[in-house]
């Protein structure tokens, strides 16, 4: 129990680093994970994908999961985080498309849609959850606050993340206010949680979910209590190593 820190230099060894661990995670056939989009896992999958062209990495028979989705959003939209898991996870590492599970931002039945999802991942249990942490402590579009239990679902995003995203829009206005997620029960079930973390803007939420209490209002704490969790994050993200402080 509790979570493990790998502490490493900066942006490039958390990718080396993380995709030394999904290579580690996913070596059983076969194998099934769920992969966040957002900017800090696309150089991990880039050096996955590198691996895979030199033959290191066959990914072509694992299950990937996609982590959520805004909702309205088509697929065909550039925006739209179906087409960037597939521009990132799904065709670099040559995965099987009919082993790739999506979400559909248009789906008339949204909840439906998050009941086959969860299906899928019953099928198919998450063998790793590789992950993002959000400004305010969410994992995928969980949301604070979120319980350990709650299920894949449809959430409204809070002003945070509304902001956080607006880059990726063009203004607040714009961005979606509604989204389909993974829940944190399926996350949670993952038998191993990797946390990618990078940068100093997300000091302040890391130590929260490090050595904060567990509490749904900072979902990515209910990790703590997770029994393989990892969070891989540079030196920015961490801040000062306590080893060096006592020197
Ligand atoms: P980021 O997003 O990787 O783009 O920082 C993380 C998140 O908001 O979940």
């Amino acid at each position: 129990m509790g979570l493990r820190i790998v502490r490493v230099a900066d942006a490039a060894a958390v990718a080396r680093t993380a995709a030394d661990l999904v290579v580690g995670s996913v070596a059983r056939r076969p194998a099934s994970f769920v992969a966040a989009t957002g900017t800090t896992p696309m150089a991990t999958y880039a050096e996955l994908a590198r691996r895979a062209r030199r033959g290191a990495f066959d990914a072509s028979s694992l299950h990937a999961f996609q982590l959520d989705e805004y909702v309205g959003v088509a697929r065909s939209d550039r925006r739209s985080l179906t087409g960037w898991f597939d521009r990132s996870v799904v065709d670099p590492l040559g995965i099987d498309d009919d082993r790739a599970v999506r979400f559909d931002g248009l789906a008339s039945d949204l909840d439906g849609a998050c009941r086959r999802y969860d299906d899928a991942v019953a099928r198919n249990p998450f063998d790793l959850a590789i992950l993002g942490l959000g400004p305010n402590g969410h994992l995928g579009f969980n949301e604070p606050p979120s319980t350990a239990d709650a299920p894949t679902r449809v959430v409204t995003l809070t002003p945070q993340s509304v902001r956080s995203n607006a880059a990726y829009w063009g203004s607040e206005a714009d961005v979606p206010r509604r989204a389909v997620t993974a829940g944190m029960a399926q996350l949670l079930s993952a038998r191993r949680v990797m946390l990618l973390v990078v940068g100093p803007h997300k000091r302040e939420i890391l130590r929260a979910v490090v050595d904060g209490p567990v509490t749904d209002d900072v979902p990515a704490s209910h990790l703590q209590l997770h029994a393989d969790a990892i969070v891989v994050a540079d030196a920015d993200a961490l801040g000062p190593d306590p080893a060096d402080r006592r020197r």
